[in-house]
């Protein structure tokens, strides 16, 4: 954590990191909680992008700042700058594409390579609006959330079920 004072007294700064194969819906889901916003036609991440958001719990100011990073090997920034100094991760995969969500256990151990200390960490699958064209149950995702002692909460950035709450609950862990 990294506590810094200002003139409005004390503040808390989180960072968090959103990781999951490439088109399973970490920027959708970040724009959704920081500003509202989904885009059906959103371009690959290429970098790092981040967005910090502000609440209040009990009384105190919290900010997150949140990191986005291409699922895409090749696209991908520096991993241990990534994930350097993260307190909380949302682990994401897609509820419709299975092979998202056989890529969980890579992502978990490159978080534990790469994180220097405990981590809030949620499991997430997203696009639970496409449960017509489900290809993982929500039994498999809970099983898997634990087996691993993480959070699981199934979101969709499209129609914003549950993406405020996953977000909070891994900020609320944290703090
Ligand atoms: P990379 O940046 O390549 O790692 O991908 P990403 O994980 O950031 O995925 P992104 O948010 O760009 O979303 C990929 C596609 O899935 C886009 O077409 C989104 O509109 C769509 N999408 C994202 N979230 C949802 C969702 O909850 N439901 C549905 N139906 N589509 C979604
Ligand atoms: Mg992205």
């Amino acid at each position: 954590m990294d506590s810094s004072d200002d003139e409005s007294g004390e503040e808390y700064l989180f960072k968090i990191v959103i990781i999951g194969d490439s088109a399973v819906g970490k920027s959708n889901l970040l724009t959704r909680y920081a500003r509202n916003e989904f885009n059906l036609h959103s371009k690959a991440t290429i970098g790092v992008e981040f967005q910090t958001q502000t609440l209040e719990i009990d009384g105190k100011e919290v900010k997150a700042q949140i990191w986005d990073t291409a699922g895409q090997e090749r696209f991908r920034a520096v991993t241990s700058a990534y994930y350097r100094g993260a307190f909380g991760a949302l682990v994401v995969y897609d509820i419709s594409r299975r092979t998202t969500f056989d890529s969980i256990p890579r992502w978990l151990d490159e978080l534990k390579t790469h994180s220097d200390t405990t981590v809030a960490r949620m499991l997430v699958g997203n696009k639970c609006d496409l449960d017509n064209i489900r290809a993982v149950s929500v039994e498999e995702g809970k099983s898997l959330a634990e087996s691993e002692g993480m959070f699981f909460m199934e979101t969709s950035a499209l129609d914003a079920t549950n993406v405020n709450k996953a977000f909070e609950m891994v900020i609320r862990e944290i703090y």
